[in-house]
């Protein structure tokens, strides 16, 4: 499209190709040519006439026409749509492949994960998927936060009340529970009370001089959250594991040093003998210039300084020309100032993109947080029971004939399934309103409603005696091909250009979208178009179609972390 601009003279003119609204006149529409002839005061239909005939698609398209005003329209031919899909639809990995480095999850350690670290979870690793499935090179990074003032609150909690734990290795220490209500009664007299709140930020001295007891306190707390964790990414089928940690401690050795560069740069500044940069453009409320403290009078650093430690390492250690963070909207501030201080002081080079992508809060139906009956933040696995008891019953009395082990995989899977996806398919900026009944209906765009459709397409196969690959080979002769065929296989070639988009734009509900209305799509074909029934030419062609379908749904939402069931 574009050399045929070129050979109409028109140099650098984007198409606009688009998917045409009026799938009864065209597939494609290219509407760039209005606004270059009104800018060249020619008439747009003539302008269109001349890139037409300079278009060469013959072996793609069997109708090219203007239409309108002068835009293009574009009809594939089938014949083509046969072709492509012959190929067997495959995602095309990038030639030029980015480092793409991923900070997600990254809870605060000493705390039970709860319902605000699933945007950043559950996001952050669909990411990962599809940066991966497109070629590129993926690093996770799990930033735990093992450092700061929270350890300090529940170690001095912890040797208030209980003194006989902190000199111990003690199984109660292993204990999640145990250890969180230490944690937050801590985290409460922190607040009021002065003498407590010194002792905790003593705590955290003593830890980060490496002081041996406190040390020892710490590793066996933080191995408990950490198991804690670990268990909830089974649970969850999310990618991130040990090697994947490298929480804010581990940066400890390297923060003199990046004081040390802003210093020697002239960028830190003293201010109240706490060490800040102020970066040009940031101002507090009274339009004063906002610090970015790296260092407090008392020596301890903070959660900025380490980040510019973790950007350091992210491009020179790990080479990454794309850093992304994935954290809630409360942070928005943090990164962008992080960011400025990173290109100041050349931690980032240019050509390395920093991203913060933030999301909004997880709140009910009624707009507030979404807490618990004990007032607190839903603890993850509690979430989880929940769910899979909710898909349980969705799901139990349809299918009385599967086993009980299958059953219960059928439930989790798509309990963990349903929950993702509900999180996925918002645009991630905004607020998200949790709502049970919603994630978990087998209508609209949800997961169980397209995993139903994976395990229909699957059925049908089986009946066929076939399975998605070897229905994926079939060769089948052309034939006068439905509406709803060639709406199905439109929408199967524009997985690709929904990927690129994804990763381009790091907005997973795009691909959300894309695959509901590819099962949308599929469903209109499955309804008008007997499979089974029909000719031998036919019936191998639908089938083909149908598989193309399995094959594109459930890599689709593979990328988004999800995974299928044969039957439910
Ligand atoms: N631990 C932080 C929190 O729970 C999130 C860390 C995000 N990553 C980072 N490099 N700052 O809020």
């Amino acid at each position: 499209m574009r050399d045929a601009f070129v050979a109409t003279g028109i140099e650098e003119a984007d198409p606009v190709l688009t998917n045409s609204r009026r799938a009864d006149l065209a597939d494609y529409q290219a509407n760039g040519g209005i606004g270059i002839a009104k800018r060249q005061r020619v008439a747009p239909r003539i302008l269109a006439q001349s890139v037409v005939e300079n278009l060469a698609i013959e072996d793609i398209a069997c109708e090219v026409n203007v239409a309108g005003p002068g835009f293009i329209n574009i009809r594939l031919s089938n014949d083509f749509l046969w072709r492509k899909l012959s190929d067997a639809i495959s995602l095309e990995r990038t030639d030029h492949p980015d480092v793409v480095v991923i900070d997600y999850s990254s809870p605060n350690l000493a705390k039970e994960m709860h319902v605000g670290h699933l945007r950043s979870t559950v996001i952050g690793d669909a990411m990962a998927r599809i940066f991966e499935a497109l070629g590129h090179k993926v690093v996770r990074q799990n930033h735990v936060g093992d450092w700061g003032t929270p350890f300090g609150q529940l170690v001095a909690q912890i040797r208030e009340v209980s003194p006989e734990l902190a000199n111990a290795e003690d199984p109660k220490l292993r204990d999640l529970r145990v250890l969180v209500e230490h944690y937050r009664t801590g985290s409460e007299k922190y607040a009021g009370d002065k003498t407590f709140a010194d002792a905790a930020r003593e705590a955290v001295v003593q830890l980060q001089r490496g002081e041996p007891k406190t040390r020892a306190l710490w590793r066996q707390v933080r191995e408990a959250s950490l198991e804690s964790m670990r268990d909830l990414y089974r649970r969850l089928d999310i990618r991130l594991t040990d090697d994947d940690i490298r929480g804010e401690s581990s940066y400890h050795d390297d923060l003199p040093s990046i004081i040390e560069a802003l210093r020697s740069q002239g960028l830190a500044t003293e201010s109240d003998g706490a060490l800040c940069v102020f970066p040009e453009g940031f101002k507090g409320k009274d339009g004063s210039p906002l610090p970015m403290l790296l260092q407090k009078s008392d020596g301890g650093y903070l959660y900025h300084t380490t980040d510019l430690a973790a950007v350091r390492y992210r491009t020179s250690g790990l080479g990454g020309n794309r850093l992304l963070y994935f954290t809630d909207a409360r942070q928005i501030q943090h990164f962008e100032m992080l960011f400025a201080v990173s290109r100041l002081a050349g931690l980032a080079p240019d050509g390395c993109s920093l991203e913060h992508h933030p999301f909004g809060s997880v709140t009910d139906k009624q707009g507030r947080p979404f807490k618990s009956r004990t007032g607190y933040a839903v603890p993850l696995s509690e979430l989880l029971d929940e769910a899979e008891s909710r898909t349980r019953r969705v799901i139990a009395p349809k299918r009385r004939d599967l086993g009980a082990t299958e059953a219960e995989h059928v439930i989790r899977t798509v309990a963990v399934g349903a929950i993702k996806y509900a999180l996925l398919s918002k645009n991630l900026g905004q607020n998200y309103v949790f709502d049970w009944d919603a994630m978990l209906s087998l209508e609209g765009n949800t997961a169980p409603y397209l995993l139903y459709a994976c395990s229909r397409i699957r059925s049908v196969l089986a009946r066929a005696g076939m399975d998605v690959e070897g229905a994926r080979k079939l060769s089948a002769g052309l034939w006068a091909w439905t509406g709803q065929e060639r709406a199905l296989a439109l929408e199967l070639l524009r997985c690709q250009e929904t990927l690129d988009q994804v990763a381009t734009d790091v907005r997973p509900h795009f691909l959300c979208n894309y695959l509901y209305e590819l099962t949308s799509k599929f469903m209109r074909f499955y309804e008008h178009c007997p499979i089974l029934g029909s000719s031998s030419d036919v019936r191998n062609g639908r089938l083909k179609l149908a598989a193309n379908a399995a094959q594109t749904l459930e890599s689709g939402l593979g990328c988004l972390g999800i995974s299928t069931v044969p039957r439910m």
